[in-house]
């Protein structure tokens, strides 16, 4: 079976009524990156940045995977499929995709801040300042933040290069070193790119580009994949 690398971004969960981060209405336009995404913002202000991935984690308990997650799933009777999300939702797992993997960590997990080994499945449950490790740290949110180093990028980086075919799905390509990952891409491997919007790709790479949601998008890559098999 040939190996179908995916790389997703939020786009993938928009349809399922999760906002992206840089789209206009997104997250970061009420928010600020730096304050509730990134190491710093963590020290300055604890309980703000617990009550955001609260927040978060809430809304992730009533959101169902759409089609563009089942497409991929679909996709596993005909390709080694290997997902790379940079999503810290679930609804790839929801979905029943079988090999995943979370650039940026899980909103369902946190992790003590004395021992990273530490990492705990909460599902959808809050977390407040005082709520602690069985070695009596603080527990976080087990997300990879601005400004901390990103543990899943050398796998990753591995299966990139060894993928066959390579689809990108609902990312800027903009937060690196997720976005660098297209530079493992093994030269002749066919890449396609499923967004609605212009792409400001760094993919110095002929790609195939299919302008649609990722619902209908995963759709349309499922019948060019199956045409050229
Ligand atoms: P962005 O918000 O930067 O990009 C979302 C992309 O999805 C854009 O290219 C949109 O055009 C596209 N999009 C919107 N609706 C879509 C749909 N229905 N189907 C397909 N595509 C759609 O989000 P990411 O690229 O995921 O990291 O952001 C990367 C990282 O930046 C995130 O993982 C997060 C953020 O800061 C951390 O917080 C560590």
């Amino acid at each position: 079976m040939k190996k179908l690398v995916v790389l997703t971004g939020s786009g993938i969960s928009a349809e399922s009524g999760l906002k992206t981060f840089r789209d206009a209405g997104g997250l970061w336009e009420n928010y600020d990156v730096m304050q509730v995404a990134s190491i710093d913002g963590w020290h300055l202000d604890k309980e703000l940045v617990l009550r955001f991935y609260n927040e978060r984690r809430a809304q992730l308990e009533n959101a169902v995977p759409n089609a563009g997650h089942s497409g991929l799933v679909e996709l596993e009777e005909f390709f080694d499929v290997h997902i790379i999300t940079q999503n810290v939702d679930n609804l790839h797992e929801k979905a029943g995709s079988k090999n995943i993997i979370h650039l940026h960590g899980e909103l369902t997990k946190v992790r003590s801040i004395g021992d990273d080994s530490l990492i705990y499945d909460i599902g959808y449950k809050s977390i407040v300042l005082g709520d602690t490790c069985e070695k009596g740290y603080q527990l976080r949110p087990h997300i990879v933040w601005f400004g901390e180093p990103v543990p899943a990028m050398e796998e990753a980086a591995q299966i990139a290069s060894k993928a066959d075919i390579f689809a990108v799905i609902g990312t800027s390509l903009i937060v690196y070193p997720a976005a660098g990952l297209i530079n493992y891409i093994p030269q002749g491997v066919p890449i396609f790119l499923i967004d609605p919007n212009p792409v400001n790709s760094p993919m110095h790479r002929k790609i195939e580009y299919i302008k649609e949601k990722a619902g209908r998008g995963v759709g349309i890559l499922k019948e060019k994949l199956l045409v050229k098999k």
